[in-house]
This record gives structure tokens, C-alpha cells and sequence, in this order.
């Protein structure tokens, strides 16, 4: 139950749309004012205390967007709904992008924007609740850990394509979370009680892709004894997470990309074309412009699923979260296997905060699944690590050394390990004693400087 009516605001130059969206709103007990223009708007909203405010996008003086960031730069829990007649991918991503959290096209039904509203309302009360913007548990939503800037900038946009259906492609290294971030982007939105469907594009065999993704009918081919549906039936008014997308034929791309243009499929030895509601999220791990550039990726296709793009950090670029995903695995593992928690020693922490991640938060992952497989509840030191971890950490892979520095480094460990003898560490380095001097002398200066 409400504690209290909530008050909303309707901004639209139309006085038949103010209307109409009021005396709806009215009827389930919202408090409703309303404003023909954005300069009236700003006048209500100095004075008011307001829980929402649905703004047309085109009006005649002062556009939507305009109100958009005037809300957006005094609050971040007034909940804001774009109405536009003008709808267009790019109406709504730059709605999105100043900080509305729905978007209407019109023209829409009374359902339609009730959806809308309470959906908008439970995010503010959440907010206001203090979940939101300061939460502090490592678990976000989804599995997704991580509070560094880079992760909360990754949020951010997770939250605001959430809302919205428009494309998004995801892109990053391998294991730095790319399917998570897709999944919490579809749990997140209005479609969550529709499927969500991830595809492999890379393990799928090129002649049996299409129908996978679009289905057949029987006798389509040899073999196709019964009609079947493919991915994009399965997914109907969810999400399709198109993994490795880069690795389709350019033939697939042609297809898909009229799919994407017509939200309409054809079924493998079909006729008939069918409807389908199907918001997509691609990824990769590739740099999918240069692919464009070499001819590999269409270039049409590639501005089709780049409406939003998502860049998710590698792991070496947000240190902060290194040992809190750590640690949420040490507690996922040990609870799956029933072990005591392993106890790491600070050097070991050192080393995982140090370490460069090739493999990202995959790699973690698995060195701390098998830590505490080995460990059995006992201490860890850095014997216990990998010994690519050990070597790199030691050697400084990643780092970006110049070679003199290496040779340096090298040198001067060398020597200490033969107890500062010139002529022994000169000899393994395989260098006069005067080559030796002289690295030495380098390193001196350069660490004085
Ligand atoms: N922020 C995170 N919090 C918790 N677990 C994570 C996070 N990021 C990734 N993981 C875990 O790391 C593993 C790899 O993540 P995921 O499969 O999403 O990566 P990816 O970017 O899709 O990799 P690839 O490009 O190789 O397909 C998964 O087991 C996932 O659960
Ligand atoms: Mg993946």
C-alpha cells in the first residue's frame, strides 16, 4: 500500500495529452499536476515536492531532453518518463542518456503507461530507501561484484539500458564478465519474466546457425523430420544474448541484420514470415571495428547492434575489486564444497592485487576454486599459487618496463643472489664485470632521479 499519493508531473504542449495522461493517473490515485511547456515545469519543480515526471520530448520551445538534464542536475530520485511521438532508437538512447528511466512512444496504451509509472515509482522508492545509489554489499545484482568506478560507471549504463529495448553490444576482454553484465541487463528491465536465451555464434556450426536461431520446417532439409522452432521464437519478448558475434558469416549478417530491420524472422524452408519481440545483446572480445574496417563485419550490421555500447573493464583496471571478487569466491566455493574457508597470507594478497589478470575475473575465479580445493581449509602462501602467477608478479609481466629497466632489475637479483659477487653474478649474466658496473650504475641513477 502507498504510505502516500504520489505526485507526478505532466509536461506536454498538448493540452488533449496532458489530459488524457492525467485523468489516467487520476483514476488510480496518483496526484497529478500538470505543465503545458518546460519553463512552467522548472517553476513546479522549484516549488514542489515531486515523485515522477513524464515529459513529452518535442515541444515547441524547450524540448524534453532539455527538462530531462534540469531534473537530473538537482535530483536523482525524481523518477523521469520520456513520451515522444517522434520515436526513434535516438530519441530514446539520449532520453536515457541524460537520465530518463523509461521511455513511451506514442501512441501508447493506458496498460502502457501504468507499467510505466509504477515501474518507475518502485525504482525511486528503492532509491529513496537507501538500497540504491549507496549500497555496500559486494553482491549487486545478478552475481555481479565489484565496486570499483569502473564497475559503477558499468552499472550505470546496465541500469539505463534495462529500460529501454534498444540494442546493446557489450564489449571487453575474455572472462571480464561479458554474459553476466548481459544477464543483469535483461533481469533488470521489463522483459525479466521473458527468456533469456544466450547463443554461442563461434560453437555453432555455420550451416546449422540459421536454424538455430530462426527454426524449420519440416522437410526444410535431409534430416529435418519435424518443424522445430530456433532461438528467436524461444526468446520471444525476451532477450537473445548473441555471444561471440563477430564470429557469424558475413551471409548470417545479412540475415540478421534484417531481422533487427524488420523484427520479422523466416523460419529455415519456410514461406511465411512471423513477428517477433526480441530485444538483442550481442558481445565480443574483438575489436569489431577493425573487423568493419577489413571487410570481416558489416558495416550496417554493426551500427544496427551498437546502440548502445558497454565496455567492460579488464580485471588489471579496477585493483578494488580484485580481492572483494576474491573473496566472493573463497565464500562461493567453500559453501558449494563444504570446505573451511582457506586463509590467505598477506604476501598472497599482495600477489592477486599485482597480478596483470590475462585471463580477467575468469582466471580469478578458477585460481581461487582451486586454492580452495588444495588448501583444505588451511593457510595459503604464495608456494600455493600458480606458477605463471608467481613468475609474473615477480618478473613484472604487464608491467610496462623498458628493456633497460628489465635488464636492471635482472641484474640486481641476479647479484643478490650470489651474495653481491661481481665476477659470479657477471659470469651467469654472461657480461664483463665493466657491463656489469655500468648496469649497476644506470640503476643507481635512474632510482636517485
Ligand atoms: N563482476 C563479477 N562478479 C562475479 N562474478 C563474475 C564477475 N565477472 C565475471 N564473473 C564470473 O567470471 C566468469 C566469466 O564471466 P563471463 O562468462 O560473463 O565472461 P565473458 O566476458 O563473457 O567471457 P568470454 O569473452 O570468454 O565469453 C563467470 O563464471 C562469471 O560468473
Ligand atoms: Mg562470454
Amino acid at each position: 500500500m502507498r504510505q502516500r499519493r504520489e505526485r507526478i508531473l505532466v509536461i506536454d504542449d498538448s493540452p488533449e495529452a496532458r489530459e488524457v495522461i492525467s485523468r489516467n493517473l487520476t483514476a488510480e490515485g496518483f496526484q497529478v499536476l500538470s505543465a503545458p511547456g518546460v519553463p512552467e515545469a522548472v517553476q513546479i519543480l522549484d516549488s514542489d515536492s515531486l515523485d515522477l515526471v513524464i515529459t513529452d520530448l518535442k515541444m515547441p520551445k524547450v524540448g524534453g531532453i532539455e527538462l530531462i538534464k534540469h531534473v537530473r542536475a538537482r535530483s536523482s530520485d525524481i523518477g523521469i518518463i520520456m513520451v515522444t511521438g517522434y520515436a526513434s532508437i535516438e530519441s530514446a538512447v539520449s532520453a536515457v542518456k541524460e537520465g530518463a528511466e523509461h521511455y513511451l512512444a506514442k501512441p501508447f496504451t493506458d496498460s502502457e503507461l501504468l507499467t510505466a509509472v509504477r515501474d518507475v515509482l518502485e525504482k525511486v522508492r528503492f532509491r529513496r530507501s537507501g538500497h540504491g545509489d549507496n549500497q555496500t554489499a559486494s553482491v549487486r545484482s545478478h552475481g555481479l561484484v565489484g565496486e570499483s568506478a569502473a564497475m559503477r560507471a558499468v552499472y550505470e549504463v546496465m541500469d539505463k539500458a534495462a529500460s529501454i529495448s534498444a540494442t546493446v553490444l557489450v564489449t571487453g576482454e575474455s572472462g571480464t564478465g561479458k554474459e553476466l553484465v548481459a544477464r543483469g541487463i535483461h533481469y533488470g528491465g521489463t522483459r525479466a519474466q521473458a527468456p533469456f536465451v544466450p547463443i554461442n555464434c563461434g560453437g555453432i556450426p555455420e550451416g546449422l546457425l540459421e536454424s538455430e536461431l530462426f527454426g524449420h520446417v519440416r522437410g526444410a532439409y535431409t534430416g529435418a523430420t519435424e518443424t522445430r522452432a530456433g532461438f528467436f521464437q524461444t526468446a520471444d519478448g525476451g532477450t537473445l544474448f548473441l555471444d561471440e558475434i563477430s564470429e557469424t558469416s558475413l551471409a548470417m549478417q545479412v540475415k540478421l541484420l534484417r531481422v533487427l530491420q524488420d523484427k520479422e524472422i523466416r523460419m529455415v524452408g519456410g514461406t511465411q514470415q512471423m513477428n517477433v519481440d526480441v530485444r538483442i545483446i550481442a558481445a565480443t572480445n574483438k575489436d569489431l571495428l577493425d573487423l568493419v574496417r577489413r571487410q570481416l563485419f558489416r558495416e550496417d550490421l554493426y551500427f544496427r547492434i551498437n546502440v548502445i555500447n558497454m565496455e567492460v573493464p579488464p580485471l588489471r583496471d579496477r585493483d578494488d575489486d580484485i580481492l572483494l571478487l576474491a573473496q566472493h569466491f573463497v565464500d562461493k566455493y567453500s559453501n558449494e564444497l563444504g570446505r573451511e574457508p582457506p586463509r590467505f597470507s598477506d604476501r598472497v594478497l599482495e600477489v592477486l592485487r599485482s597480478y596483470h589478470w590475462p585471463g580477467n575475473v575468469r582466471e580469478l575465479e578458477n585460481v581461487i576454486h582451486r586454492l580452495v580445493v588444495m588448501s583444505e581449509g588451511a593457510a595459503v602462501d604464495v608456494a600455493e599459487l600458480p606458477s605463471v602467477m608467481r613468475f609474473s608478479v615477480q618478473h613484472g609481466v604487464g608491467r610496462h618496463l623498458t628493456l633497460s629497466q628489465v635488464e636492471a632489475e635482472h641484474a640486481c637479483s641476479v647479484l643478490a643472489s650470489v651474495d653481491g659477487n661481481k665476477t659470479k653474478a657477471a659470469e651467469i649474466l654472461g657480461i664483463d664485470r665493466k657491463t656489469l658496473r655500468e648496469i649497476l650504475k644506470r640503476d643507481v641513477a635512474r632510482s636517485e632521479q
